[in-house]
Parts: C-alpha cells; structure tokens; sequence
C-alpha cells in the first residue's frame, strides 16, 4: 500500500536506529517503522470510524495479543460458545481475528477490506499514538471506542527486545543483534516503536481522564491480578455487559479461561512461526531476568519523572 505522497513524508522524517528493521522515522512526535508508517498516513488521510467500532489501543509489548482475544471473545461469546473447541481462537491467531489499523501489507484496497468486516462493533487495533489518531476516531462526535492497555516499562522494554530481535533474525538477518544495553539507551531516549513509550502512555491516559467513556484505560499487570474484574469492566465499557444468567453460569470465567496464556499457547495455531513471537512468559516482573539495577534504577526514575504530575503509576 505503497504511495508517492506517504514515501515523500517519510524520506523527509528524522531517522533513528531501529530495533527490527534498519531504521525508524519520527512522525508526529512518535517513532514508527516506515512500513507501518505508511499505514498510519494512509489511516490519517483515508480511515473513517462508524459509532460501533471499538479500537484496541496499545504500545507494542504491552498485552495487545492478550486483549484481542479478550475483546474478540467477549463481543462474539453470543455466536461461537467460549468453552468449545470449535471457537475461532482454537484455531485463528488472535492477530487474524482482529486486524491492525496501520498494518496495511496484505491489503490492495484498504477501504473496502476495513468496510468489510464485520460491524456491530467492527474491531480494529493500533498502535498509534492518540494524538495522531485518525479525526475520526478523534472527533467529539464520534461513537467510537477505545480500549487502551498499558504495562510497565521495564516488561515491555524487554519483552519488546525480544520480539524485534527474533523478527530481525527472521527478515533483516544481514543486520546485527542488537544487545540490551544499547536497545536500553534507545529505549530511555524515546527511540522505540511508537515511542516514546510514556509519551504514548501519556496520551491515552489523559484522554481516558477526559473522555472516561470513550477511552478505557487498563493495566497488564491489573489485569493479571484480578483478570474476572478487569473482564467485567472491559465488557460493561464495550457495551456487551454479562447479564445475570451469564453471570450464574460462569461466562465471563469461561472466557478468561479460553485466553489464557497457558491456553492459548498449548494450541497448535499458536506455535506456529509469526504467531508464536506474540507468546513468550505473559508474567509480570521477568525484566529483572534481563536488566541490571542500574538500569532498572534509571528506567524508575524516567517513569517517575515522566509521569509525576499524570497521577498514574506502575
Ligand atoms: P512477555 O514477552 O513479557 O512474555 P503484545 O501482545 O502487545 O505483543 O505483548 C506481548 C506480551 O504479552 C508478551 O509478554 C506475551 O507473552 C504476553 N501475552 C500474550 N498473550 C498473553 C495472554 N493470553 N495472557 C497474558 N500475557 C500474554
């Protein structure tokens, strides 16, 4: 979905080092690698939101596999039974199911394919930044929802060197690996995909101040805690809330249990290479695994920095 005037913008763009691909451009404020580059200026300029639609916004690392298959399941529990193994996610990644905005690859005409799908709500998730959102999707009068996840930096700092580095090997394997310490630095600096991180945190969790009821904003590791009252809301915010009958039968448990990591990657479907990168531990806390405590020292004092006057806290 290649076009002049995208390729013009970005040739133009700062460019700093990136984590997969050779570089990242800087639009807008946040980093982006210039493929998905060219689909958020083409969201920007082409994308129409309808009032049902509900966006699944996220910073990469930060539970969007996890929240599509939350959000997929709840929205279609009246249509496909969560405890069968005939349901969708037993054998379609969560990916498929729910498509990107900005991920416009396999798409020759984008329109039509995102008119396509099915509506009532029609699901689409993201990972940019709130302030570049398509208008609309922005508007006051617009209907549309947006569900935002974020994780602490640390666990998404590392499980995101993970990931970029196994796509690295995979696609732009004549680049070099590039080691934590300097993926670190990167990362502090604000240089990551759609970066800067607390930049990206910041946007939606001020929107989610100001519009409570058109930005929900969760938390991975709240969700990890007490994933049934988090599954609750997320279904009270869609507009899907459990009735009483469902919730005597244990729908919304059905559900958690249907996407659970443990689940979830004991499927084929999900073993499979370009599905299984989006599985690694799903805990909360394994950065220390991987950083040092200086840089988990610095990392803290960025994000209580970053964050001190917002109210929100990891
Ligand atoms: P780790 O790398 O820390 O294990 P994203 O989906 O935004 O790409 O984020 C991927 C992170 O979410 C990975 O974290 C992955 O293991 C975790 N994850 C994926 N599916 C999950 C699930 N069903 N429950 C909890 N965590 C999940």
């Amino acid at each position: 979905m290649t076009t002049e005037i995208s390729l013009e913008i970005i040739s133009s763009l700062p460019k700093g080092r990136g984590w997969a691909a050779e570089h990242l451009y800087l639009y807008q404020g946040f980093w982006y690698d210039p493929v998905i580059l060219e689909g958020v200026i083409w969201a920007q300029q082409n994308f129409r939101a309808i009032d049902t639609d509900i966006f699944l916004a996220t910073s990469p690392k930060c539970g969007t596999t996890w929240l599509k298959d939350l959000v997929f399941a709840i929205a279609n529990r009246k249509r496909y039974d969560s405890s069968s193994e005939s349901h969708p996610l037993f054998t379609t990644s969560p990916h498929d199911c729910i498509p990107f905005l900005e991920d416009l690859v396999d798409h020759d005409d984008p329109i039509a394919y995102f008119q396509s799908l099915p509506s009532s709500p029609r699901l689409i998730s993201t990972h940019i930044s709130y302030t570049s959102l398509p208008n609309s999707i922005l508007n006051a009068d617009s209907g549309s929802r947006i569900v935002y996840v974020a994780r602490n930096p640390k666990d998404a700092l590392v499980s995101l060197w993970v990931f970029t580095k196994a796509i690295r090997s995979a696609i732009w394997s004549h680049l070099p690996p590039l080691p934590i310490e300097e993926v670190f630095d990167l990362f502090c600096e604000g240089v990551s995909f759609a970066g800067p991180f607390w930049d990206h945190v910041l946007g939606y969790w001020k929107a989610s101040l100001e519009t409570p009821n058109k930005v929900l904003f969760l938390k991975y590791e709240d969700m990890k805690m007490d994933t049934q009252c988090w599954v609750k809301r997320l279904a009270d915010f869609m507009g899907h809330s459990f009735s009483l009958e469902e919730e005597r039968q244990g729908a919304g448990q059905e559900i958690i249990k249907l996407c659970s990591f443990q689940n979830l990657t004991s499927l084929e479907v999900n073993k499979r290479a370009g599905n299984k990168e989006f599985f690694r531990r799903g805990e909360v806390g394994d950065s220390k695994n991987h950083l040092t405590p200086e840089m988990i020292k610095r990392l803290e004092e960025i994000t209580e920095q970053k964050l001190a006057t917002s109210g929100l806290k990891f």
